[in-house]
């Protein structure tokens, strides 16, 4: 299957993209990630989990609202993947102490008393002190609001998008609850697309996350299933060498800095003439992208879900800037009404 990103910058002739894990790069505001994430899903017609975790995003205003399903992991490696996102700093000389608190817990609840237990005994200053103490303020963040959430016995993911809305949710909170829709769609669901929003903060690099844990998973076994990875990423060395591994499709915006467009293009596992130079890439406008797979490298105008196909076809021409079309064709209902669009759909959510 492939799916239409836009088009060619210059020819307007269609660019379209195979289904496949795929990264989508480029900084904040001046690229248009999610706007063309946006596009692709819904021309796609497949069913998409997405997460809104920031304020005043503009995209996914439409979709369709879900509550998310929370699954309480309370294995060793789950929470050790838990204190390293939480204290950013690899947890293996901790393991033992960790595989310890984990001990008969059935519930993050149980853990969390261990945790108390732990706490109470250790010694002042040291560093498991510091774990714990960080352990009891995330819990404390967490748990309640877990137990107060609305939460679904199952995802239920239609065709087109369907959106978790955590907007003005705690960022540890975010993590746990994309998390378990994540491993949910991979235990239980085929042919969906999941976006995984700001990657380089959930699916990191330098440390694990519970994210990480879950994406890995389904980067892993998604494919042969039909389940892809959609990674929204102001970068893409950012994210987790494992996950960027696994990619077939490699979307890059626009990015500021030299040292880091060439990073970006020397980590794509083609050879040399299948990728952009490094200030073609920096020259990028709004909605520009190059699109990289292992066929074609192309220079592409991405088309947004609210663009018809002849304006976007003039914004890749040249003949209409991307801002002159976003002014002319951008569903716009003023803020208020915006926010009451979404409350309702929030409220339908929990019927
Ligand atoms: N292809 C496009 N054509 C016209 N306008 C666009 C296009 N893509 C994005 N825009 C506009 O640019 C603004 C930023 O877009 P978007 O939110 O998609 O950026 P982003 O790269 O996801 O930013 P962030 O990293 O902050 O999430 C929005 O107002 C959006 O409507
Ligand atoms: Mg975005």
């Amino acid at each position: 299957m492939r799916i239409k990103f836009g088009y060619e910058v210059g020819t307007g002739e269609p660019v379209y993209v195979p289904l496949h894990h795929t990264i989508i790069t480029g900084i904040t505001q001046l690229a248009g990630k999610t706007t063309a994430l946006e596009g692709m899903i819904i021309r796609s017609g497949l069913p998409a989990l997405v997460f809104r975790v920031k304020r005043g995003e503009s995209s996914f205003t439409d979709a369709r609202t879900i509550p998310p399903v929370f699954r309480e992991r309370t294995d060793w490696r789950f929470i050790e993947a838990l204190i390293e996102a939480i204290m950013r700093e690899p947890q293996r000389w901790n393991r033992a102490q960790i595989i310890k608190a984990t001990r008969g817990a059935r519930t993050l609840r149980d853990i969390w008393d261990n945790v108390k237990k732990e706490l109470a005994r250790a010694r002042k200053g040291s560093v498991l002190e510091s774990i714990y103490t960080n352990l009891d303020a995330y819990f404390e963040i967490v748990i309640p609001k877990i137990e107060s959430l609305n939460l679904a016995p199952s995802l239920d993911l239609k065709p087109g998008v369907n959106v978790v809305d955590m907007e003005g949710w705690e960022p540890e909170l975010q993590s746990l609850i994309i998390a378990s829709c994540i491993e949910e769609v991979a235990s239980r669901h085929q042919g969906v697309v999941t976006v995984i929003p700001e990657a380089w903060e959930f699916v990191p690099a330098a440390r694990k996350t519970p994210v990480k844990l879950a994406a890995e998973r389904l980067a892993r076994t998604g494919a042969a299933v039909r389940n892809f990875l959609f990674l929204d990423s102001q970068n893409l060395m950012g994210v987790d060498a494992n996950i960027r591994s696994q990619l077939g499709v490699w979307i890059l915006g626009v990015q500021r800095y030299e040292h880091e467009v060439e990073r970006t293009v020397k980590a794509i596992p083609l050879p040399p003439s299948r990728k952009p130079r490094p200030h073609e890439v920096m020259n990028l406008r709004l909605g520009e992208f190059y699109v990289v797979t292992m066929k074609q490298v192309v220079k592409a105008y991405a088309q947004p879900a609210w663009l018809p196909d002849h304006a976007a076809i003039k914004v890749a021409k040249g003949e209409l800037t991307p801002e002159e079309a976003r002014d002319k064709f951008y569903p716009k209902l003023p803020p208020e009404l915006q926010e009451i669009k979404r409350i309702i759909a929030k409220l339908e959510a929990r019927i």
